[in-house]
């Protein structure tokens, strides 16, 4: 009943939302609404054992806010090394995700506004390269592309058509062969 009525006031509610940086008072909705959006399955992904332990990338937690203030999506970008460049140094990148919008809200530009918010600070922030799993037929609207991760793997089953990569500096990725290591700071 509960779904029912978010639905209805989600129909009437002026189609209006905010991006913001994420804060801890968000934790328990962005639980919830991800729990709703993607299943209990997605504490098993390949992406989730990268994110285990970690806090996100300084400034690069964002949620989207309805009129009222409620979470209504995310979107999260974490530190790691993206293999080896060819001059054998480990590869500073961000491994992207999850990113979720309420199935009350979809549809509405709220996903496209939490990528460019995300990308568009990952850049100001001097990051080279995002990656990240996710269906290329949304994510190449945005500069995803899984030629630019094709020398890369993740740490367990991933699929490669579902491996993409945006350079934020042209040729950052070039070369670069090898594991996805997390090398964000550690929860405390
Ligand atoms: C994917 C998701 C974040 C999109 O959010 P959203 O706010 O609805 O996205 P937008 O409004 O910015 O964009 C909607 C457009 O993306 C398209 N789209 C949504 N999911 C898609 C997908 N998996 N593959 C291809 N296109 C997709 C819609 O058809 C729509 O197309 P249109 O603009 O031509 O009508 C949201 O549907 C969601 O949270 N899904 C469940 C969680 C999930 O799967 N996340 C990872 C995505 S791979």
């Amino acid at each position: 009943m509960a779904t029912v009525l978010d639905s209805v006031r989600a129909l009437f509610a002026p189609n209006t939302f905010t991006i913001d940086a994420e804060t801890p008072a968000d934790v328990v909705a962005r639980e919830t609404l991800l729990d709703r959006a993607m299943g209990a399955d997605r504490r098993r992904k390949s992406s989730e054992k990268i994110r285990r332990g970690r806090v996100p990338a300084e400034g690069l937690a964002l949620v989207a806010r309805d009129g009222a203030g409620h979470v209504i999506g995310t979107v999260r970008l974490w530190n790691v090394e993206a293999g080896i460049s060819p001059d054998g140094q480990p590869l500073d990148a961000l491994l992207l995700g999850p990113l979720a919008v309420d199935g009350a809200h979809e549809g509405k530009g709220i996903g496209g506004a939490l990528m460019r918010a995300a990308i568009a600070e990952a850049h100001s922030r001097g990051h080279g390269a995002i990656l990240l799993v996710g269906d290329a037929a949304y994510y190449e609207r945005f500069g995803f592309f899984a030629d630019k991760a094709r020398h890369l793997v993740m740490p367990g089953p991933f699929e490669r058509s579902r491996f993409l990569a945006l350079e934020l500096k042209a040729g950052w990725l070039e070369g670069a062969a090898g594991m996805i290591v997390a090398s964000g700071r550690k929860l405390a």
